[in-house]
């Protein structure tokens, strides 16, 4: 079952000068067709400024497509008390995403309170630590500000306030590109954790193909704002057919002493 299904989805911005003069326009998406299936991890990868991110923020309703239709599963749109958008985003710099001034209690307790529907205060320690207990971060203090953790930590407390928010799918833009190697590979096993215990779809986008092919069941390769390739994950590793996956592929290094 498909819970959402993107079609023919363009993005034109027009470029205005210092002094509001057109400059012309850049198409950022040139018509991208993709399906997101129930409980999937769909991940995007492709260069810098090949669309990726514009598509994201389109998928979360934070920016409009100038083409092209978003259809969710009717199920999702009938669920009578959902007011916040199925989608949540997880950003690529979790340094920026959260606000320096709310300690993580507070920043939980607002997200909590809008994804259940209930009032700020009634929500309980308890709820914030289950919230918490999902990213690996039960110890924590409610009262510590962002600026007190690690990049990996900040990235667990992105997820965390993405999740709390309830959405059918989660949208990681690049989470781990700003982390540390052996950063990355923790962020990684708590996306597919969180995929597989919360059945929660997940769309994983990132520009290296080797950390895509690690967490995807499907994958949409972009290029130039269009889809090139797009299939599972198997065969687009296994069978690349653009000459552009290829070349994705090829660029992984390998290790000669191996
Ligand atoms: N708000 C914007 N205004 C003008 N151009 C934009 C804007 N956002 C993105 N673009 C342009 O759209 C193209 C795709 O950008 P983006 O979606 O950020 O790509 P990616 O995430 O794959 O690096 C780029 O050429 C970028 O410069
Ligand atoms: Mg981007």
């Amino acid at each position: 079952m498909n819970i959402l299904e993107g079609k023919k989805i363009r993005k034109v911005f027009s470029r205005e000068g210092f002094l509001g003069e057109q400059l012309g326009c850049v198409e950022a998406l040139k018509g991208v067709d993709f399906r997101v299936s129930a409980g999937e991890i769909l991940g995007i990868v492709g260069e810098s400024g090949s669309g990726k991110s514009t598509l994201a923020r389109i998928i979360c309703s934070l920016e409009k497509p100038t083409s092209g239709s978003l259809i969710w599963s009717e199920k999702i749109f009938t669920e009578k008390k959902r007011k916040l958008h199925p989608a949540q985003m997880v950003f690529q710099n979790p340094y920026g995403s959260l606000n320096p001034k709310l300690t993580v209690g507070y920043m939980l307790r607002e997200a909590i309170s809008a994804g259940a529907l209930k009032p700020l205060k009634s929500i309980k320690e308890e709820e914030l630590r289950d919230v918490l207990a999902d990213v690996g971060l039960e110890e924590i203090s409610l009262f510590s500000y962002p600026h007190q953790f690690s990049g990996g930590q900040k990235q667990r407390l992105g997820i965390a306030r993405a999740l709390a928010l309830k959405p059918r799918l989660l949208v990681c833009d690049e989470p781990v590109s700003a982390l540390d190697i052996s950063v990355q590979a923790q962020i990684l096993e708590l996306i597919c954790r969180i995929n597989s215990e919360k059945k929660l779809s997940v769309i994983f986008i990132a520009h290296d193909i080797e950390v895509v092919s690690m967490i995807s069941s499907s994958i949409l390769v972009m290029k130039d704002g269009r889809a090139v390739e797009y299939g599972k994950a198997e065969d687009i590793i296994n069978r690349p057919s653009a000459a552009y996956t290829k070349k994705l592929i090829e660029a992984v290094p390998v290790n000669p002493y191996l």
